[in-house]
């Protein structure tokens, strides 16, 4: 069964830095490190599209000290995506969902840049959801369907799931979704476009997911029989 599209929630990094008496941040930086791998896992398997939660909108209410952290580790990473040969070698788009106007501009800025320097690029993608919330971006693509109904550009009895589909940050779905850390929950991730993913849930923290676990995944995805409700 291929797989286009494949959504990670990377969820216990602070939990495996207590385990081990880091710093919680600790955690977020060898969440950051694992998420290259699993990148590379992904392109290895001929996946086109991987949408990471990367920061949830609110997340952003944590305490000061780690949302400043994340931030400044995303700055790092975002500026290094600059420089990184796999990403243009590679040909992959980089885009970020959720609500920019969230973040810190120095932030928001290195990701503008990045989306910029990539947009032309077709053989992967990733989104990068930040700052992101499913239910927010719903309404999000209501205002936006309200003002083109007022605006004349569009009729009521034109919006269909499709249409709906293109006003929110992602149109896409993804196959599977893989949440780490052992919570059975969806936490607010496309909660639109994952109507009809497989989901599979993990006990490991996100920095102890290994290739193994991502190849038995793999495996059980190709034998989930996928009906689509029907
Ligand atoms: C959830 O674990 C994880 C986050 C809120 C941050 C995830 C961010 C990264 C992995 C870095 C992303 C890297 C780039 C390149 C943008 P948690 O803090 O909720 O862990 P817990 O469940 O143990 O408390």
């Amino acid at each position: 069964m291929v797989i286009n599209h494949i959504g990670f929630i990377m969820d216990g990094n602070r939990r495996l830095a207590r385990r081990f008496k880091f710093n919680p941040t600790k955690g977020h930086e060898l969440g950051a490190e694992k998420l290259k791998q699993v990148l590379e896992w992904c392109r290895d398997a001929g996946i086109k599209e991987v949408t990471v939660y990367a920061l949830s909108a609110e997340n952003i209410n944590r305490p000061k000290i780690e949302v400043d952290f994340l931030f400044n580790l995303f700055k790092k990473e975002f500026e290094a995506f600059k420089k990184d040969r796999r990403i243009f070698d590679n040909e992959v788009r980089i885009n970020v969902i959720g609500d920019l106007s969230l973040l810190p501009d120095d932030v928001s800025l290195r990701m503008r840049e990045i989306i910029k320097l990539t947009e032309n690029h077709n053989k992967y993608i990733i989104n990068f959801a930040i700052a992101y919330g499913g239910r927010d971006e719903i309404v999000m693509a209501s205002k936006r369907i309200a003002k083109d109904v007022k605006k004349g550009l569009l009729a009521i009895d034109q919006i269909n799931k499709e249409m709906f589909a293109e006003y929110l940050y992602l149109s896409s779905e993804p196959d599977l979704t893989v949440r780490t850390g052992g919570e059975i929950r969806t936490s607010n991730f496309l909660n639109y476009q994952s109507a009809y993913s497989e989901w599979f849930f993990i006990d490991k923290m996100w920095p102890e997911f290994e290739k193994e676990d991502f190849d038995d995944i793999l495996i059980q995805f190709s034998k989930r029989k996928r009906r689509f409700g029907k």
